[in-house]
């Protein structure tokens, strides 16, 4: 039930002109005392020279009352609605129920296509600590955008080009051999490259090395080349075991190598268009009077650059999928980097650099000592993974009632769970300190919290149904005329327009913070409304409850966390 929207209705035409009033002018009060809805007036007047207190009291006269909002009151500068919590209640309920788990979906995206550039690891390499959060945001924004009726292409730009591989080779040739590569995998060429960076710093001479084999690389040499593809091979397997367990795929895997030599027909247009300048041998967009300093686009030595590999896959994404929006999800320490290349684009006039979005992040780290980063590296992602999956073992483990592959199951998706769900339960920005036992919580704001309450909805329901009933829901408000139901119902209804929000503002964390809302107002419900009396049921109690759990059930999957029935 689009609340805000019959809130809004309920002023005339000439009304809601004069004042612009929007349904984003509607919030929520902090307390019940002061409405169900409020409309600050504060930043309404802006140009009209009347107090935000004037322009309430013009509103309030001005506003048709309907079925649903029954009283209005001004207090200060707000305009505070009542609404008739028993038309309310009944038809949310009838909406979600009716709905199940599609309550919010729709079609707004009209099939338009978003791409989304996230996780995009440098192949090779351990997935650390630091791949956490594009991952996770990324994925969950794709789900809430397909939720949305947008078309997704979800892209991993996997780092599979530059001179790190020219190191490896190296290294390989001179220390490796084929039987521990096939065995250990991504293991042992990170020793190897470890190995390498060590050597290097006492002879030069292998740097030089690394970058003869490197550019075989880029000329296809033969066994140069079939090495190569044998440490992405490698280095990919390993990558898909994290996806699996995260249940994340992709629709592309078009990385940096691909675009190695798809750039000189970018870089000549920018040289036709005398965008190109000279600076010290290199060539550079210079982004100066933008306050963006130098685009690098070739080194001195005639070598292309991360930004070059960008704007080349950037046109090519938007000649494949002519994209509506294209996404690209890092840290926030690469915010440079997009400004720059989105720049360049724009100068080349393409239309759809402004259809270009950086959605950073803050850092994500682990306490000091907490899980043991390999040889002085950032602590490994599979390894922070199983650290969870371990420690919710041990705590699932107690419960006698549950068969070994249960236990076994509902300890990943709740280790795995608590991870995810750390990485995306704050704003985006803001840097995230990560610790498990707070992850694992069950009492606390978290993701088993989450999880337990979807799982008690699902044990009312079995039980319920246990009792041989089939429910027709003849919903009776007055068996559900309390505040704690009130405030569930209300709280459920905010799914669909938080979705909405979270797409617009790129921000995941406004459906992990609804959650945690419903699964504490699901609980204070369940305490004060008693579903079975005496083995009757109470039909409309129990409407509730299966309401929520269709709720928490789409909102996990939304952030990409397994909901689960028993745990
Ligand atoms: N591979 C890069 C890194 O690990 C991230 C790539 C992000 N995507 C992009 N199109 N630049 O830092």
């Amino acid at each position: 039930m689009n609340i805000k929207k019959l809130i809004l209705e309920c002023f005339n035409e000439k009304i809601i002109k004069e004042f612009n009033l929007i349904q984003e002018n509607i919030a929520t009060p902090p307390n019940a005392s002061m409405g169900d809805y409020c409309m600050p007036c504060f930043s309404i007047v802006k140009e009209l020279k009347k107090s935000p207190v004037e322009v309430a009291k013009i509103l309030t006269t001005n506003f048709d009352y309907s079925q649903i909002v029954e009283k209005t009151e001004v207090v200060g500068g707000y305009l505070n609605f009542f609404l008739n919590k028993e038309i309310v209640t009944l038809n949310i309920l009838a909406e979600v129920l009716a709905s199940k788990e599609n309550f919010g979906k729709s079609n707004v995206g009209e099939n338009k296509t978003i791409c989304l550039d996230f996780s995009s690891v440098n192949l090779a390499k351990y997935m650390h600590i630091g791949h956490l959060s594009t991952t996770v945001i990324g994925n969950c924004l794709r789900n809430i955008f397909n939720f949305l009726g947008y078309n997704t292409i979800a892209i991993n730009y996997i780092g599979d080009y530059g001179t790190p591989f020219g190191k490896m080779i190296t290294a390989y040739n001179l220390w490796g051999n084929e039987q521990e590569l096939n065995a250990k995998g991504v293991d042992y060429i990170q020793d190897l490259y470890i190995k390498f960076c060590q050597e290097a710093e006492k002879d030069d001479s292998l740097n030089e090395q690394a970058r003869i084999n490197f550019a075989k690389i880029e000329k296809k040499d033969k066994e140069v080349y079939q090495l190569y593809e044998k440490f992405i091979k490698a280095s990919i397997d390993e990558i898909q075991t994290i996806y699996k367990l995260l249940n994340i795929s992709f629709d592309s895997w078009r990385g940096e190598s691909y675009y190695s030599d798809k750039m000189d027909n970018i870089v000549k247009e920018l040289e036709k268009k005398g965008l190109l300048v000279d600076s010290n041998g290199a060539k550079i967009v210079d982004l100066s009077e933008y306050n963006l300093g130098a685009c690098l686009i070739r080194k001195s030595d005639g070598s292309s650059l991360y930004a070059t590999r960008d704007l080349a896959a950037c046109e090519d994404r938007y000649n494949n999928y002519h994209f509506y929006k294209s996404l690209y999800v890092t840290d926030v320490s690469q915010k440079l980097h997009f400004s720059q290349f989105f720049k360049v684009l724009d100068l080349l006039s393409r239309d759809y650099a402004k259809s270009l979005h950086h959605i950073y992040y803050g850092r994500f780290s682990l306490p000091n000592g907490k899980i043991a980063s390999r040889q002085g590296k950032q602590a490994i992602l599979k390894d922070i993974l199983n650290y969870s999956i371990n420690k919710t073992q041990e705590i699932v483990n107690k419960n006698d009632n549950l068969t070994k592959e249960e236990k076994n199951k509902i300890s990943t998706s709740i280790g795995v769970g608590a991870v995810v769900f750390s990485a995306i339960k704050n704003e985006k920005i803001k840097d995230v300190v990560f610790d498990i036992d707070e992850a694992l919580d069950f009492n606390g704001e978290t993701s088993p919290y989450i999880q337990y309450t979807h799982a008690r909805c699902c044990s009312i329901i079995k039980r319920a149904k246990s009792l041989g009933e089939n429910f027709v829901y003849n919903m009776k408000f007055d068996e559900i005329s309390n505040e704690t139901s009130y405030e569930l119902i209300k709280t459920l209804n905010k799914f669909p327009e938080t979705i909405i929000s979270a797409s617009e503002k790129f921000e995941p964390c406004l459906i992990s913070r609804l959650l945690i809302d419903i699964s504490k107002a699901f609980n204070k419900y369940y305490s004060n409304n008693r579903v079975f009396e005496n083995n009757e049921i109470n039909q409309t109690r129990l409407a509730v409850v299966e309401a929520t759990k269709h709720i928490l059930k789409q909102g996990l999957s939304l952030l990409g966390i397994e909901a689960l029935e028993k745990m």
